[in-house]
């Protein structure tokens, strides 16, 4: 099955599975459900499930196993990407083609819709009925997230890009920021589809984590990259937003051929990982090579 065919599959069972857990736009209130559903529903590359269940398909995972870790990661995303787009943060107005939720809303109403998606991708890793793992292994899942998305990760990173605006960061600085901001959660992705299997051991989780790193970071130097490269219709989001706030980033420390080169040798990183396991790993090897060549 080509990559293409491997991701469309992803991409629509985590869609029904994001639309099920979602709440109705027929109950109260119906304006914070409405918000919520128009930043997670029907947009973005789904790359963060597509991991969960290339990862956990791996390691021999039923796929109604990894719908509730894929969903909770999407949704982590979906909540970073409303809060990053505020005013109060990269102040974007366009987001996966059409208005940022501050702007199809109101802030309050995106602030809100940002904590109750956040708040619902931890319910939806506590509540899952279909998990087949033993109830410690649920509790390093929500641990591995909460870690990855909060100070320690996500959070952390978003803090640090924010405090880096108009500065000049070092290479190891702009790594850190990087590895947090947007590796963290990439990383979560794919060690919440291999701790959803019965049969992993302690050594493949190393390796594959090593994996989850190397293109954790790449993701974010291709992002880096493209809002140099790319076009805000091609993207869906307003390309040179970074130059424009003065955000450091790979090309801007390094030049851009010097961060595409950057992105190769994180990409040869990972599929040596990848090499090291005796696994079908087909899947997560076409997604490292779409990492570091995509377009948008
Ligand atoms: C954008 O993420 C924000 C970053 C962490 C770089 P994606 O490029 O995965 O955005 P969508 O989900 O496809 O819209
Ligand atoms: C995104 O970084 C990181 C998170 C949303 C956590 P960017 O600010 O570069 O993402 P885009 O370019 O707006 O998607
Ligand atoms: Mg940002
Ligand atoms: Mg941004
Ligand atoms: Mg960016």
């Amino acid at each position: 099955m080509s990559l293409q065919e491997k991701l469309s599959g992803y991409q629509s069972r985590v869609e029904t599975a994001l639309d099920n857990w979602l709440p109705s736009t027929d109950t109260e209130p119906k304006i914070l459900h409405e918000a919520m559903r128009y930043a997670v529903v029907g947009g973005g590359k789904r790359i963060r499930p597509v991991l969960v269940y290339a990862t956990g398909e791996a390691f021999g995972v039923d796929p109604a196993a990894l719908d509730a870790p894929a969903v909770a990661v999407e949704l982590i995303h979906a909540y970073s990407l409303i809060h990053d787009d505020l005013p109060a943060m990269d102040n974007d107005d366009l987001r996966r083609g059409k208005p940022t939720c501050h702007k199809a809303f109101d802030e309050a109403t995106a602030i809100l819709a940002g904590d109750a998606i956040q708040a619902l991708s931890f319910f939806v890793l506590a509540a899952d009925t279909n998990s087949a793992v033993a109830p410690g292994v649920r509790i390093n899942m929500i641990t591995n997230l909460a870690n990855n998305s909060g100070a320690p990760g996500m959070a952390g990173g978003q803090a640090i890009d924010l405090a880096a605006v108009g500065q000049k960061l070092t290479l190891i600085e702009l790594e850190n920021m990087h590895n947090r901001k947007t590796g963290a959660l990439i990383r979560s992705s794919v060690e919440l589809g291999a701790l959803s299997s019965p049969d992993i051991s302690r050594s493949e989780l190393d390796t594959i984590s090593t994996y989850a790193q190397n293109i954790g970071l790449a993701f974010q130097v291709r992002d880096d990259i493209l809002d140099i490269e790319s076009d805000t219709s091609t993207l869906g989001k307003p390309q040179g937003s970074d130059v424009e706030r003065g955000k450091p980033t790979y090309p801007e420390l390094l030049g851009l051929n010097a961060a595409k080169k950057v992105a190769e040798e994180l990409h040869e990183k990972a599929i040596n990982a990848l090499n090291q396991l005796d696994r079908d790993t087909k899947t997560l090897k076409d997604i490292a090579d779409y990492i570091v060549g995509r377009k948008n």
